[in-house]
C-alpha cells in the first residue's frame, strides 16, 4: 500500500497526535527508538491562521522528526483551508492531517474534532478545503462515529477517501464513548477492506506483541502507538523487531530507564523557555518511565515533587544508590539481577 510521502512501505510505525504528550522532544525520541512517522498534537485552524503565538509555538519542529504530520482541527471549512496554507508555506511538513477524533468537549461544542462526525457533508467540506489548500497530501484521523446510533466507520472512511483524504487513521470508538469499552478492531478491518487509501490502525494498543496482534487481525497498512508509547518509547524497535519476525529487545533495565528519561527530560528543557515550567510539566512523563519498576509507588511520589531537572537526577541517583529505603525487597532483586545481566555481558555489547 503506497503512502503519500516517503516511509517505509512495510508497515509503518506512528507515534500517535498527542496533545500534552507528542510534542517534538517525544516525537525525536520515538523516532530514534523505530517509530517512522510522527504526527504533531492537534491545532486550531483559528490558532494557526490568527498566528496566535502558543499555537504557532507548537509547530516548531527539528529535521530529525521528518517524516512528519501537522495535525490541525475546526469545523469551519475555510479557516482549515487557510491554516493548512500557512503551514504548509512555513512549516513544511510531510502532511496535514485532519481532526475528526477528538471528543473534548470544549473542542467538539464549536464542532470540532470528533463534533463533524455528526455532519459528514462538513467532513468533506472540511477535507476538500484543506485539499485545495496545499499541495501536500491531507490525511484524516478519525473515530467510529459520534455515538452508538451513529457508529457508521466504514461510510464516514469512504466519504473521507471520496472527499481526497490520501491516508485514514482509525481509532475505532465512538466519541460518546470518549476512552472507555475496548477499542473494536474489527471496524480497523472492514475500513481497511473497504479503502484504497492506506488505512493505519489505532486503539489499546499497550505492548509490541498488541501491536503486531493489531496489523495481523486487521491487515492495517501502518501502525499507530498513543497511550502504549508513555514511558516506553522502545515500544517501536519491539513492535519492528516482532514484525520481521525477529525476537522482542528486552525493555531497558531500570539504570538505561533513568537515563533515557533523563535524556527525554533535558530535550524538554531545552525545547522549552522556562526551565522550571518544564521540569513541572515533564512530571507526568517521569511517572509513566518508573511505572513497573520496584518501590515505584514511593519514587512516583518524589519526582511529582520536583521543580528542576537537577532535582530529577538526585530522586534517580538515591535511587540507585539506596534502594533498600525504597522499602521493597523486589528493587535489590532487580538490581541485583541486572548487574548480574552486565557481568555476564561481552565486553564489546
Ligand atoms: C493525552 C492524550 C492526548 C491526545 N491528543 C490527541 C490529539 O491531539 N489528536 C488526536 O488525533 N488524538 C489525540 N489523542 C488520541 C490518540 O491519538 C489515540 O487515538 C487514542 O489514545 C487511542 O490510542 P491508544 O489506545 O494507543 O492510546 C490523544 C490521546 C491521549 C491519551
Amino acid at each position: 500500500m503506497r503512502f503519500p510521502f516517503t516511509v517505509r512501505d512495510d508497515i509503518p510505525l506512528y507515534l500517535a497526535p498527542m496533545a500534552g504528550v507528542s510534542e517534538s522532544p517525544f516525537r525525536r525520541l520515538c523516532r530514534r527508538f523505530g517509530a517512522d512517522v510522527v504526527v504533531t498534537e492537534f491545532l486550531s485552524a483559528e490558532g494557526i491562521r490568527r498566528e496566535n503565538a502558543a499555537t504557532l509555538d507548537k509547530l516548531r519542529f527539528g529535521a530529525d522528526e521528518r517524516p512528519i504530520g501537522v495535525q490541525i482541527f475546526g469545523a469551519d471549512p475555510v479557516a482549515m483551508g487557510e491554516a493548512a496554507r500557512l503551514v504548509t508555506d512555513v512549516f513544511q511538513p510531510e502532511f496535514i492531517d485532519i481532526n475528526f477524533g477528538c471528543p473534548v468537549k470544549k473542542v467538539v461544542r464549536r464542532n470540532g474534532g470528533s463534533g463533524c462526525l455528526k455532519d459528514l457533508s462538513l467532513v468533506e467540506s472540511v477535507i476538500r478545503s484543506v485539499s485545495a489548500s496545499t499541495h501536500l497530501p491531507v490525511t484524516v484521523k478519525i473515530r467510529s462515529g459520534w455515538s452508538e446510533e451513529a457508529r457508521v466507520p466504514v461510510e464516514i472512511a469512504l466519504r473521507c477517501q471520496d472527499a481526497g483524504a490520501r491516508a485514514l487513521a482509525l481509532h475505532p470508538r465512538t466519541r460518546t464513548q470518549m476512552y472507555s469499552g475496548r477499542a473494536r478492531w474489527e471496524e480497523i478491518a472492514a475500513v481497511a477492506a473497504a479503502l484504497d487509501i492506506p488505512v493505519i490502525g489505532n486503539g489499546d494498543i499497550k505492548t509490541a506483541e498488541d501491536a503486531v496482534r493489531l496489523q495481523r487481525e486487521t491487515g492495517c497498512a501502518a501502525i499507530m502507538i498513543a497511550r502504549g508509547s508513555f514511558g516506553q518509547p522502545w515500544i517501536f524497535d519491539q513492535t519492528r523487531a516482532l514484525l520481521e519476525g525477529k525476537p522482542k529487545p528486552d525493555a531497558p533495565p531500570i539504570e538505561r530507564r533513568f537515563e533515557i528519561a533523563l535524556e527525554h527530560a533535558h530535550m524538554a528543557e531545552d525545547y522549552e523557555a522556562d526551565p522550571r515550567g518544564a521540569a513541572i510539566e515533564f512530571r507526568k512523563h517521569l511517572g509513566w518511565y518508573v511505572k513497573g519498576v520496584p518501590g515505584s509507588a514511593e519514587l512516583r511520589r518524589k519526582l511529582h515533587a520536583v521543580v528542576s531537572l537537577t532535582e530529577v537526577e538526585d530522586v534517580f541517583a538515591s535511587y540507585l544508590a539506596n534502594p533498600h529505603r525504597y522499602d521493597d525487597t523486589r528493587v535489590m532483586a532487580a538490581l541485583a539481577d541486572e548487574s548480574d545481566e552486565m557481568e555476564s555481558a561481552p565486553a564489546a555489547a
